[in-house]
């Protein structure tokens, strides 16, 4: 499956204008008008060559309130929505168990597509998106959004770059506190946690980042779960050795239950060792590290940008 970056930036957003026939502004409607569908908006609302023209949520109040911030139409079924809006791309923000129907829908309907991660919580269900997109000649594109973040992009570059030599082995820890599963999502929480699982909600973004960093694909996975604290509506936590091509080893590990008390709803932890030199980073505010064989120690506290890090290489 191709992916194509036409939603995210203003450079890409040109990209797409020129692609879609030279309009002014790309029109997007967004199905799921909760916690992501409302981001979404936002960021759309901001950008001067994206206009939001519909929104759609089966609970009305949800689909009004966001239409009337974002000055759009207000609808209950996308399908509609889809047939009478002049849209050029959707962004399907509904819950990890319900991606395949809109975006099998809105690719059938000749609309670019925006999907949240999970791309899907069943294989063939996957399977059947990437076919609709394929027939339809649409792009449809998954919201890995954490690629974009600066140290992922930034260990991307230095990876792809030979910086660490040959990749040996990497650790990823992903976590949520117990209260997303349990409440983030309102009353609709058990039976949204039931649909999914800690290793769809979060090791997504994490077997995609490694997979986009390394540059390989995985060859065998031994996981498994464990069910205490949720009482069996969705596993606590998963840890998996994923061995990809080249001798290069994965450990993943990922909760759903971390302490309510914790300061950070979600954080994480990357450790990536190569033959040549070693990237440690822990988001969430705790930094970014890259150590070279040589001794050389770049070490980041705070928001930096890719150029810069190029900068701080080229002294090295
Ligand atoms: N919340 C987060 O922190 C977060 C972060 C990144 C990505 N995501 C992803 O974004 C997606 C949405 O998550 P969310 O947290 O916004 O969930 P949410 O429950 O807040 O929002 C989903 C919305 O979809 C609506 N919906 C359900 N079925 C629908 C249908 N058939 N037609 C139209 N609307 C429908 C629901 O009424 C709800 O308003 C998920 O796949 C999730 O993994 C969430």
């Amino acid at each position: 499956m191709k992916t194509h970056r036409f939603i995210t930036g203003k450079k890409n957003i040109k990209f797409g204008v020129e692609w879609m026939g030279c309009r002014e502004k790309v029109r997007v409607g967004v199905i799921g008008a909760g916690i992501l569908g409302t981001s979404h908006v936002k960021f759309c609302m901001k950008h001067p060559d994206v206009e939001v023209v519909a929104i759609a949520d089966i609970v009305k109040e949800k689909a009004q309130k966001l239409a009337s911030e974002a000055g759009a139409n207000a609808y209950t079924d996308y399908k509609e929505m889809l047939k009478k809006e002049p849209l050029d791309a959707v962004f399907v923000a509904t819950p990890d168990f319900l991606h395949y129907e809109p975006v099998v829908t809105a690719a059938e309907e000749g609309k670019h597509v925006y999907v949240q991660k999970p791309f899907a919580t069943k294989v063939e269900e996957a399977k059947g998106m990437v076919e609709a997109a394929e027939k339809a000649g649409i792009k449809l594109m998954v919201g890995f959004g954490m690629r974009w973040h600066y140290a992922f992009t930034a260990a991307h570059v230095l990876v792809r770059e030979g910086y660490l030599g040959d990749l040996i082995s990497a650790t990823m820890i992903h976590n949520d506190r117990i209260d997303v599963p349990e409440e983030m999502w309102g009353p609709l929480s058990k039976s949204w946690a039931r649909n999914s699982t800690i290793a769809d909600f979060l090791g997504s973004h994490d077997s995609d980042l490694i997979r986009w960093i390394s540059g390989r694909e995985a060859e065998t996975v031994y996981a498994r779960s464990t069910s205490k604290a949720l009482g069996g509506v969705t596993p606590d936590s998963y840890n998996a050795l994923v061995t990809f091509e080249g001798d290069f080893q994965v450990s993943l590990n990922l909760n759903w239950v971390a302490a309510r008390s914790k300061p950070n709803l979600v954080d994480g932890v990357l450790l990536l060792y190569g033959t040549e030199g070693t990237v440690q980073l822990s988001w969430h505010g705790l930094g970014y590290n890259v150590v070279s064989n040589e001794g050389v120690e770049v070490y980041f506290n705070g928001e930096v940008s890719i150029d810069r890090l190029f900068e701080i290489r080229k002294k090295v």
